[in-house]
């Protein structure tokens, strides 16, 4: 299992020290939540700050847009090189278009699904996607309760996944911790997202327990 360590849940005032300690603790990327005020109740933050994370990591970054205007925010992200930068298919007309668009940049394109939204919306796009992020809790916000029917979920993109491009990663982001990692392990799981269950305990063991 690979483990990204949401930043959301980080001390601020402290950001570049907070970015050296999880990279040390052994994580395998950054995940970096955008959030805009609009597509979710919630604001976060923009190139400014992120470009100081980029500076203080040594780990590649995972920017998980939670935005409107989704090909705005890629324009402004692309130039600090994430290795990801996935985008909600609840809030894209023209997905295919912006995976092209990322991979162009030399970025690896992801789609994110709400809890609501099923595997199969994205079935025709699986062949030119690196990964799907399926969120585990409704976005906006750290520290929320894991929504168990993403496993069930999990296990069917799986199989789509086998069918169309068994390349491409299953993340699941939200509410994850050492109580669930051994299903979503089990449903095909590749790389999870953890927030609080990182940020509240030591960063090395929290990181190390998540590794199955
Ligand atoms: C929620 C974010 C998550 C969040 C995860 O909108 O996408 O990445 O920070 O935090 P935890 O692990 O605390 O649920
Ligand atoms: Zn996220």
């Amino acid at each position: 299992m690979l483990v990204a360590p949401s930043i959301l849940s980080a001390d601020f005032g402290k950001l570049s020290l907070e970015i050296d300690a999880i990279c040390k603790a052994g994580c395998d990327y950054i995940h970096v939540d955008v959030m805009d005020g609009h597509f979710v109740p919630n604001m976060t933050i923009g190139p400014v700050v992120v470009e100081a994370v980029a500076k203080a990591a040594t780990k590649p970054m995972d920017i998980h847009l939670m935005v409107e205007n989704n090909t705005f925010f890629v324009d402004l992200f692309a130039p600090l090189k994430p290795e990801f930068i996935s985008f909600h298919i609840e809030e894209e007309k023209h997905p295919h278009r912006l995976i092209q668009k990322i991979r162009s940049l030399g970025i690896r394109p992801a789609i994110v699904l709400n809890p609501h939204t099923p595997p199969e919306s994205i079935e025709y796009l699986l062949e030119s996607l690196d990964m799907v992020l399926l969120m585990s809790v409704n976005p906006g916000f750290g520290g929320q309760k894991f929504i168990p029917s993403v496993v069930e979920k999990a296990q069917k993109l799986k199989a789509l996944i086998e069918k169309r491009n068994p390349e491409c990663l299953i993340q699941v982001d939200g509410g994850v911790s050492d109580a669930n990692i051994h299903t979503l392990k089990d449903a095909g799981v590749d790389v999870v997202v953890a927030g609080s269950y990182v940020f509240k305990n030591d960063y090395a063991k929290a990181i190390e327990s998540l590794k199955v």
